[in-house]
């Protein structure tokens, strides 16, 4: 068997076209753009590519993009106060503050900066709480383009038994979240999991979040479970001085078992902006107290 393949590139693309759509009846009834604004401190490379195209795609969106670029050198507290200074500011509905920050930062006390209600990245604990007791609020963007991806498939999730490897705050601990609010039986597997790949044989949906290449094997996997690959590593390529980016799931091994799954790249990537503009749409509606329909989205 070949799984079908998860195309989030596609779906994220009609995504991002229904919130440009959105953005614009909302300009007309607010009488103002939606507003994204993204603070990069430093000068990672992989961050600064995604700070462009988070730009790229917000104005493409009919959305007001903001950007603070800082210096590696900025202080902490100089940090904090442009977080202050865009929690006062209207034309703002969301914060976005690039992690990983440089380490002479303390991520947690930048994170408690920004005002729960333009926290589009869903970090602050305030979202982090309305998520584990089920109140609305902001969730983060992977895990919510994970679940998109998995409904889209699947149709109800109901009683199904998720995996998920990784239990990192941003995306492995939110993702057991939602799937358990999907009434998923729902398991957070990670480094010291004993067993690992007869805990994964269990799932029928496994969502590896894990960071490391191609870890998840193919006879890991259940014949047609769904797998749902976060990973993005930069490995050797075929040519001499090339590299390539794969997944923490041996594709072509799991691709001949599950029913369906997500390339690399192509798969749950581009779903991570798509889901951030939608957040930031949302935000912009509750900000200027206009409804939007809780299924419009
Ligand atoms: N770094 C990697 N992914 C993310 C993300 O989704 N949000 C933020 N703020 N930083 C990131």
């Amino acid at each position: 068997m070949t799984a079908a393949v998860i195309d989030g590139k596609a779906f994220a693309a009609t995504l991002r076209g229904h919130v440009g759509e959105l953005a614009r009846a909302f300009e007309t009834k607010a009488g103002r753009k939606a507003g994204l604004a993204v603070v990069l401190v430093g000068e990672d490379p992989a961050s600064q590519v995604y700070v462009r195209s988070k730009g790229k795609s917000t104005l493409e969106a009919g959305m007001a993009s903001f950007e603070h670029k800082l210096p590696v050198e900025t202080s902490e507290a100089d940090l904090l106060a442009v977080v202050e200074q865009l929690n006062a500011d209207p034309a703002v509905d969301g914060i976005l503050v690039q992690l990983p920050l440089p380490s002479h930062m303390d991520e947690q006390k930048v994170i408690a900066t920004i005002s729960p209600d333009k926290d589009v990245d869903g970090f602050h604990v305030i979202n982090a709480g309305r998520l584990a007791v089920g109140l609305p609020g902001f969730v983060p963007c992977t895990p919510l383009g994970c679940i998109m991806l998995l409904k889209d498939r699947l149709g109800s999730l109901s009683g199904l038994n998720a995996v998920v490897i990784g239990r990192s705050n941003i995306v492995g601990k939110p993702m057991a979240q939602l799937l358990l609010s999907e009434s998923c039986t729902v398991t957070i597997a990670h480094s010291r999991t004993k067993d690992l790949p007869d805990v994964v044989r269990r799932a029928d949906i496994v969502v590896a979040a894990v960071g490391r290449a191609e870890m998840v094997k193919g006879d890991w996997i259940k014949p047609g479970a769904t797998v749902i690959d976060v990973g993005i590593n930069r490995v050797p390529g075929a040519e001499p001085g090339k590299t390539k980016l794969v997944g923490d799931v041996d594709y072509a091994g799991a691709a001949q078992v599950a029913g369906a799954i997500t390339p690399v790249p192509g798969g749950v990537g581009p779903m991570t902006i798509a889901v951030l503009l939608r957040n930031a749409l949302v935000a912009a509606h509750r900000n200027a107290g206009l409804e939007l329909a809780a299924d419009a989205i």
